[in-house]
């Protein structure tokens, strides 16, 4: 017996994503239903290569009988309609930011923190971190567990599409609009995008950091440890998908590079491509479409006494969003809570 599954956000960015890889990973369910707003009552959305799904509205959805919901639809909108399908006895896999940092909800990523899930049932809500987190703690995890991490510190390079589907569209028009000689116009994004990076992304916080700097810090020490101290730098870059990361790392102990290596090398869901000199390094475009998360270009940081560098990219709708959601999904099945 399968199970029935809603995804709430179908027609965005994410929610795509989402019936892409349920599909792609053949997730055992028996019926998927796609939710989005009113306005995209009876529209159709792909699940996988054969089937098509039609848009049904989330306001009047009723969760009873449905046993999973993975959830997209934006933290305002999540806030109201997650608790909702939580009491009617639906497991909720929220990527949004509204349920993170409650200290009933598990905030997991299944290859770093698995155990977190047993708390589940507190509030029947599970999230899924942000894409940006979900990357870097995904390369530290195995570099902790050798020498624990102090402190990171790390600038990343943001792609549209973490901004969903409107944001992706004004990269495109305003790329055209400047080989046309019109002056883009910002809407989505707080400055011009197209040939251009922007280091703003969500809002300013007291102290001078953005709110997205503050979930990289805080969702890393709820996630990996508490102790890790995180000075991010978050950026938008023209790019349509895929997030990369510069992270340099020190650590309590040594840790030779050649360790970390083997490390990162061994730990399930990451990729080393690290021969520079043979052009081997990953880049965003060359990560869209993949689950792993690349780790290029490791050295050794000679300033601090124990430290190293090293570039991380992945695909922000997959394994910063989507993909984390359905390997929960999967998760819940394996250890049998679902
Ligand atoms: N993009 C990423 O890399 C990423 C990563 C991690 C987490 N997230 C989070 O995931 C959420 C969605 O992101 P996205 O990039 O997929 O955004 P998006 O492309 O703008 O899609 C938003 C989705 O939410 C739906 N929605 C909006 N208002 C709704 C309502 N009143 N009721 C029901 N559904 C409603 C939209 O449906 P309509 O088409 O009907 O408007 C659409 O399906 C955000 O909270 C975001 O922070 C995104």
């Amino acid at each position: 017996m399968g199970y029935k599954v809603a995804v709430v956000g179908a027609t965005g960015a994410v929610g795509g994503e989402m019936l892409n890889i349920l599909a792609e990973r053949a997730f055992p369910a028996d019926e998927v239903v796609a939710l989005a707003s009113r306005a995209s009552e009876g529209k159709e959305v792909s699940y996988g290569d054969e089937r098509v799904l039609r848009v049904r509205a989330l306001e009047s959805f009723d969760f009873e009988g449905t046993d999973l919901g993975l959830f997209s639809p934006g933290a305002a909108i999540s806030k109201v309609h997650a608790p909702r399908a939580a009491a009617a006895g639906c497991v909720v896999i929220d990527n949004t930011s509204q349920f993170r940092m409650d200290e009933q909800v598990p905030l997991v990523v299944p290859e770093v923190n698995p155990e977190a899930l047993e708390r589940f049932r507190e509030r029947n809500i599970i999230a899924n971190p942000n894409c940006s987190t979900i990357q870097m703690v995904m390369a530290l995890k195995p570099l902790h567990d050798l020498a624990i991490v102090k402190r990171v510190v790390v600038a990343t390079y943001q792609s549209v599409s973490g901004a969903g589907r409107e944001a992706m569209d004004e990269l495109f028009d305003q790329t055209k609009g400047v080989y046309e000689t019109r002056t883009p116009e910002a809407e989505h994004f707080p400055k011009q995008i197209a040939f251009n990076v922007i280091p703003q992304i969500d809002v300013f916080l007291d102290g001078g950091a953005t709110r997205e700097e503050w979930k990289m810090a805080v969702e890393t020490q709820k996630i990996l440890d508490p102790a890790i101290e995180v000075a991010a730098t978050c950026v938008r870059v023209p790019v349509f998908v895929g997030h990369a990361e510069a992270v340099n790392v020190e650590f309590e102990h040594a840790l030779e590079v050649e360790d970390a290596r083997a490390a990162l090398a061994e730990f399930e869901g990451v990729l080393l491509i690290d021969r520079p000199e043979a052009g081997e390094y990953v880049t965003p475009v060359e990560c869209v479409g993949e689950y792993a998360v690349f780790v290029s270009r490791l050295r050794k940081d000679p300033t601090v006494p124990h430290g190293l560098q090293m570039w991380v990219v992945a695909d922000n709708l997959r394994k910063g969003a989507a993909l984390n959601a359905v390997q929960i999904a999967e998760k819940l099945v394996e250890e049998g809570y679902l």
